[in-house]
């Protein structure tokens, strides 16, 4: 399940494992092309200077997305986050879709179970506490970065301090 691309084409393309595998339209790959680039040039640009890279996914769905045109299956932003070159330290995934959640928890228990990765079911918006209290603390022997992942459906930035809002529209 590794890639890269930086020496090669990333594959996004991946087996139906038969769990739950939401449809997303074509414009799925090019935006999961992004996204893994991005994914790669943070984990390994930044590895030699900070102590412990976080990845935090707030909307994490399912790990895995089905093209509405055709139907191939494509890695999605977990597994993408999870399979780059030089892994983040640390993964947090916020979904509150319990099918999503419990489709993503069986595909990184199949494919990543020695990483560290935890999982927090339900609002993001609601349990931002809970989420931040997974982060290692940074202190001067300790440094600490993160990189947080937000793809909702829409977004609706809250103004109270420490939150964000979203939801879907229709
Ligand atoms: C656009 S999809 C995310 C797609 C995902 N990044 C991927 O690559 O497959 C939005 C996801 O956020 C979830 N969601 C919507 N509102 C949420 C909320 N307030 N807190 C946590 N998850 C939420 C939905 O169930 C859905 O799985």
């Amino acid at each position: 399940m590794k890639h890269s691309i930086v020496k090669e084409p990333v594959s996004l393309y991946t087996a139906d494992d038969g769990l739950y595998t939401p449809e997303i339209g074509s414009w799925g790959v090019q935006k999961y092309n992004l996204v893994a680039l991005y994914d790669e040039l943070f984990s390994t640009g930044m590895k030699k200077k900070w102590n412990r890279r976080v990845y935090i996914d707030l909307f994490a769905c399912a790990g895995k997305a089905r093209l509405k045109d055709g139907g191939k299956v494509v890695l999605a932003s977990p597994l993408l986050a999870l399979g780059v070159p030089d892994p983040f330290d640390r993964y947090i995934f916020c979904e509150n879709d319990r099918k999503a959640m419990n489709a993503l928890q069986t595909r990184i228990r199949k494919h990543y179970s020695d990483r560290d990765v935890h999982f927090v079911e339900g609002d993001c918006n609601e349990l931002v506490d809970q989420i931040i209290a997974k982060i290692p603390r940074y202190s001067k022997d300790l440094k600490v970065l993160s990189f947080c992942f937000v793809d909702p459906f829409s977004l609706i930035l809250n103004p109270a301090p420490r939150g964000w809002r979203s939801e879907k529209k229709g």
